[in-house]
């Protein structure tokens, strides 16, 4: 038989395209900085660039190589900018960049343990050892009656540990029947627009979500989430989940936890935690009481991603009982039966999460804690909370300037003193400049800037670059 002809990539050209963009990933990091942050695109600039139609026949690698330098660059936020301040970070690292490509070259699909057990056992010790490093519950540990998962966002979580708790309540009833409109849900109304989704994904009905008042630190009520409680029942409604908030978007404000934690075991009600930003930060002893009350919880997420120098995506979800999980999520159908499986000694994380396929996204965080170590991770996490702290007191002393909120941890949030117009115009000057990016929110309705240090590269001089431009653009106000 003559050879069969193939237009796959041999190994050897692999290996040289391989080598030329892992130079191009360095190089890119080399000169991160001198690129604006924000991408400075106009809609449509980047489609139109494009050419219309797919190519007839295969391209050289180079060529296409040149392009991503060419017609995609020009369309990238730098996420991974010392300079990016913006919304919370969705950093990475090399390392975490590394076991990625590495998980791309296995290309395995981790549904089933059988399916590649090495995949399902890294990413359940891996997510062991986070329990450890974290000093989270021990009941979030596999040898105990719960576990934890990746999960792709804490979106997902989220939504996972609402369905759990929607069955808890109802015993298993609504997966066959769907919902009666009698199911009600609590968070703040600080609480990420992911659990408003959640809510209307899991079939509660928007109008079942209560977003609970929170204090003058942002944080929830809990003697007004009790109250709404007994006034639910009192209506003839079933509670059943709250989503407290360890670090919300707006502010990084901290829940009640303990207080939320009590009120949920009294009425019996799931407690999940969303702590997708500063959960990271239980990595330091001195973060840890801001995580008070974890032992009530049901459920608990954080995000790697964010800033645990682990590149998107990556959330660990974690739950106290499996079981609840496990027998919500599940469906098994006969193409998916095998002996492992069936002899109940393995983990199929299928059925922990929404999709049925899975990608072995623990390699990525088992680079990461090796190559850094808990401490090299607890240094950098200490040192983003210090160099927020320091902002922050530039903010204090400048008279211009004033914190609208607390800053527990990396996030700070400030204001000029002149008003929306201000605020609004000092952000679009300074994001324009391309010098670096910040975000904004709306605290005590008033236009609030948001300066978060987390990008895996930021270093005391970005910081400080930040804050001399931010001045700079206030002189350009007076
Ligand atoms: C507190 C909180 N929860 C949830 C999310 C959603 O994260 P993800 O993109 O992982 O769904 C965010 C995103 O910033 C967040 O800050």
């Amino acid at each position: 038989m003559p050879d069969e002809k193939s237009l796959h990539m041999t190994p050897e050209e692999f290996r040289r395209h391989g080598h030329t963009v892992v130079d191009w990933i360095a190089d890119y990091y080399a000169r991160i900085e001198s690129l604006p942050v924000l991408s400075q695109a106009k809609p449509g600039q980047i489609r139109g660039s494009l050419p219309p139609e797919p190519p007839e026949s295969g391209e050289s690698f180079d060529t296409i190589l040149h392009d991503v330098e060419k017609l995609i660059l020009p369309g990238i936020t730098h996420w991974q900018s010392p300079n990016f301040f913006a919304f919370f970070p969705g950093n990475a690292s090399g390392p975490a960049i590394l076991g990625d490509l590495l998980s791309s070259g296995l290309g395995v699909q981790g549904m089933l343990w059988v399916t590649s057990p090495a995949c399902t056992e890294l990413e359940t010790h891996v997510l062991d050892w986070l329990v450890k490093m974290l000093d989270l519950p021990q009941q979030f540990l596999s040898s105990s009656t719960g576990g934890g998962v990746i999960q792709d966002t804490a979106s997902s979580a989220s939504l996972c540990a609402l369905l759990a708790a929607r069955e808890r309540a109802t015993n298993f009833v609504s997966n066959q029947r769907g919902c009666d409109g009698k199911l009600v849900a609590y968070t703040s109304a600080q609480a990420h627009s992911s659990i408003e989704k959640d809510v209307q994904i899991a079939g509660l009905g928007r109008e079942n979500l209560r977003m609970i008042a929170v204090d003058k630190n942002f944080a929830m009520r809990s003697d007004v989430l009790a109250r709404q409680i007994d006034q639910d029942r009192e209506a003839g409604l079933v509670p059943c989940f709250v989503c407290a908030t360890v670090g919300t978007t707006s502010s990084n404000a901290i829940d009640p936890v303990p207080e939320i934690g009590r009120i949920c075991r009294e009425q019996k009600l799931w407690l999940h935690v969303d702590a997708a930003m500063s959960g990271t930060a239980r990595l330091c002893p001195e973060f840890r009481h801001i995580h008070q009350g974890l032992e009530y919880a049901d459920s608990y997420c954080f995000n790697p991603h964010k800033w645990m120098f682990t590149n998107f995506d990556c959330d660990c979800f974690y739950v106290a009982d499996r079981k609840a999980l496990i027998q919500t999520l599940s469906v098994l159908p006969e193409y998916l039966r095998n002996q492992a499986t069936e002899s109940g000694a393995v983990i199929d994380y299928r059925d922990w999460q929404i999709p049925l396929g899975r990608r072995f996204r623990s390699l990525k965080l088992w680079f990461v804690i090796r190559h850094y170590g808990v401490e090299g991770l607890r240094y950098h996490v200490r040192r983003h909370v210090e160099l927020a702290q320091q902002f922050a007191d530039w903010v204090r002393k400048d008279d211009r300037f004033e914190l609208a909120a607390r800053v527990p941890l990396n996030l700070v949030c400030f204001r000029h003193k002149g008003g929306d117009e201000v605020n609004q115009r000092l952000m679009e000057r300074l994001n324009a400049s391309g010098d670096l990016y910040l975000t904004h929110t709306r605290l005590d309705d008033r236009l609030t800037l948001r300066l978060c240090v987390g990008q895996t590269n930021t270093m005391a001089r970005h910081v400080e670059r930040a804050w001399k431009r931010i001045r700079e653009e206030a002189e350009q106000e007076k």
